[in-house]
């Protein structure tokens, strides 16, 4: 080839790419596979390798970067790079709407409406094209100054390095001023992090960090090794554009990648259901968001409104529930449960996670405070691990002003006073959550201390172990008697009217009554409250009677296998274990219970008092889910979590607790605990509601 055909074929081979590029990421179209892209830019770097004259700055090929820097030069923004105020929720967004109201005619007003955007978990850059051509990119900075990462940004595809002429009337303007996110995608995000673990490096707590990181990388190699990913949100340059969606129309049409998601909104209502849509479906993204972006639509409105200290007026961030936050433990006291064991918990100052307030959290055990090197008084970071449970993920020592207290773990029971025993934890119960929610992170190894230990309360007789198992007892999901709580619980144990839970059949009316400050009428409905729960089915009794490592699943399983409460009592070693999660510790834990006379008096109680058990054996008819293991996480929105696991059980389907290689579905609900990076992990299929719900038609 001559020089001229050479220079051609390398134009060529530019627009080709670049053409595929466009095609890839803004249009999200691929015609022709990577392995063929691949090799036309092989082509295109052996040309320009031997013909270096013919080097573009928009050549594809200098995307992998050049020479490393030693350190980056500052660049000036045309205009100030903006922040965004935050709201949390839909009263904080209707509280900016006021706010703006104000400063808007009685036209304006009506008219409002908004363009939605999701907002992308990154780092704001700034991208400066001359004729045509990117020419510098920078980092937000200060706002005012940020640094010139061009050729690092040169390396994200997603970013053109040439303008897309749309129409053969388009004029490229001389300068085109475009703002945007750089991100990183979730997958992308596993696999550097896959390969840290491999070197034995630290971790990375999230895909902001590694993408901000890469961004400030002084190789721009390092850079292109990330595979970044790019949305432009917002156009500075005037084509006469009146709205905020205009701007995206313009973007996409130059060659900018723009959020497909992204919504228009004609009022708030329809805001709030985009909001919520993506609350509830963030986890189907490629990549990390932590709300969406509320732009008034109008720009001469946008402009109206103008700018209050570092963040227009015009636009929001209307964040997703926060998942985790800091607070104070302002004392931890010790719990004693139904069966003794004594668990630390931390009561907090009151604060709002994923839309809830919180103000106790378990520490587990002692292992678990040393661990976290917790005293009373620090500040924390809290979060909500795996459905919905609170759990302490750090302490912040940085924060301590020396008042902070060191919590001892006591000796003795502080309710009965007996020697407090130590016992190995049976089920892996005391398995902190946070060990397991840091393990994703890496900031900690997950693995349960070999010498974990519960201490337990020795005394059956203890009151407080009384008091729980009691609760435990007449809980909603055991004979769920309403209107007896722990305080009538309490003052009926105080008084010795109680002594197990079969007594409380026996109660009369008097015996309430004479509680002081029991009214007559309180007392009558609390004994026919009871009187009303004597018919009840053998899984809610087998579950009620409280023994150690049988929950509710557990106790189902039970029922189906035996049918009655006498032939469970008789079943041996073997048959226990050939149930459903149940092991040698179930097993055992079964088989001692029906074993200890208190517990064979406790059970003729119940027959003396009019108890009446009864089973239904699950009905052969439409097992369409027959086989099928079912592991819910996160809160569903349409049903109850127990009348989904209700309908899945209908028709055949099981319900298990943890995810493992046996799960057929996990079910995510809103804000998925790590059940499902689980099922990820263990490529168990997800679903979320509405498959759940076409499944259960
Ligand atoms: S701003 C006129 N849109 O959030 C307003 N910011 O701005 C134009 N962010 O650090 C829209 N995704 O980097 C906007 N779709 C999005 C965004 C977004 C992420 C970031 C941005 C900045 C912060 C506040």
């Amino acid at each position: 080839m001559i020089k001229r055909e050479i220079h051609e074929r390398i134009g060529k081979l530019k627009n080709l790419i670049n053409r595929h590029r466009y095609l890839y990421h803004v249009l999200d179209r691929q015609e022709i596979s990577d392995s063929a892209l691949d090799s036309l830019k092989k082509e295109l770097f052996d040309l320009e390798e031997k013909n270096p004259e013919f080097v573009t700055s928009d050549s594809p090929t200098q995307r992998v970067g050049g020479k490393p820097l030693k350190e980056f030069k500052k660049i000036k923004h045309p205009d100030k790079m903006l922040s965004l105020n935050d709201a949390f929720s839909e009263q904080d967004m209707q509280d900016w709407q006021e706010r703006i109201s104000k400063l808007l005619s009685k036209k304006e007003r009506e008219g409002l409406d908004f363009y939605c955007e999701l907002k992308l978990d990154g780092l704001a850059v700034e991208l400066i094209y001359k004729n045509g051509f990117l020419e510098t990119g920078a980092t937000r900075g200060d706002g005012i100054i940020g640094e010139d990462v061009t050729q690092n940004l040169k390396t994200i595809e997603a970013i053109p390095l040439k303008l897309e002429v749309p129409s053969s009337k388009f004029q490229v303007p001389s300068k085109l001023v475009v703002r945007g996110e750089v991100f990183l995608d979730k997958k992308e995000f596993e696999e550097i992090n896959k390969v840290q673990q491999k070197q034995g490096l630290p971790l990375y707590a999230n895909p902001r960090n590694i993408a901000a990181g890469s961004i400030r990388q002084l190789d721009p190699k390092i850079t292109a090794s990330r595979h970044l990913d790019s949305n432009a949100y917002d156009l500075l340059t005037n084509f006469g554009q009146i709205t905020h969606e205009e701007k995206h129309k313009i973007l996409k049409a130059l060659g900018f990648k723009i959020n497909k998601n992204n919504k228009y909104c004609k009022n708030f209502k329809e805001v709030f259901e985009f909001h919520k849509f993506w609350q509830n479906n963030r986890e189907k993204l490629p990549c990390e968001i932590d709300g969406i972006v509320v732009v008034v639509n109008n720009n001469n409105i946008f402009e109206k409104l103008g700018v209050v200290g570092k963040t227009p007026r015009g636009a929001i961030a209307f964040k997703f529930p926060l998942r985790q936050a800091t607070t104070q433990i302002e004392d931890i006291v010790v719990q004693i449960g139904r069966t003794g064991a004594i668990t630390p918990v931390a009561h907090l100052k009151p604060i709002n996670i994923s839309g809830t307030t919180i103000t106790r959290a378990t520490l587990h055990n002692e292992d678990e405070i040393k661990r976290l090197g917790v005293k009373i008084g620090d500040t924390i970071i809290v979060g909500r691990a795996g459905d919905v449970i609170p759990d302490i993920i750090k302490a912040l020592p940085e924060l301590r002003t020396g008042k902070e207290k060191e919590f001892k773990m006591p000796k003795n029971c502080p309710s009965c006073g007996f020697e407090l025993s130590r016992s190995r934890s049976d089920r892996g119960s005391a398995t902190p959550i946070s060990s397991r929610v840091l393990d994703r992170v890496g900031t900690k190894s997950g693995k349960k201390s070999e010498t974990e230990a519960l201490l337990r309360c020795p005394n059956p007789k203890c009151f407080a172990r009384q008091k729980k198992s009691f609760c435990h007892f007449v809980s909603r999901v055991a004979f769920d008697m309403r209107g007896l709580g722990p305080k009538i619980i309490d003052r009926l144990l105080d008084e010795g009217l109680i002594q197990d839970p079969a007594d409380l059949f026996n109660l009369k009316e008097g015996d309430v009554s004479q509680l002081e400050r029991f009214a007559e009428k309180s007392a009558e409905n609390l004994i026919s409250a009871i009187q009303n729960k004597k018919e009840i089915s053998l899984s809610k009794f087998i579950y009620a009677l409280g023994i150690r490592n049988v929950g509710e699943e557990t106790a189902k399983d039970l029922a189906d296998k035996f049918g009655s409460i006498k032939k469970l009592g008789k079943a041996s070693f073997d048959e226990l274990q050939r149930i459903n999660d149940v092991g040698p510790i179930v097993a055992k834990s079964i088989a001692d219970w029906f074993s200890e006379a208190k517990n064979k008096k406790l059970l003729a109680k119940f027959e003396k008092v009019g108890t009446k058990i009864h089973h239904q054996f699950k009905k052969l008819k439409n097992q369409k889910l027959i086989g099928k293991t079912f592991v819910l996480t996160g809160i569903l929105q349409t049903l109850a979590r127990e009348t989904a696991k209700e309908k899945i059980r209908e028709l055949g389907g099981e319900i298990s607790e943890s995810v493992s290689k046996n799960t057929n579905f996990v079910v995510a609900g809103l804000e998925p605990g790590s059940k499902l990076q689980k099922a990820k992990r263990l490529n168990v299929k997800i679903i979320d509601e509405h498959e759940l719900l076409a499944m259960l038609k």
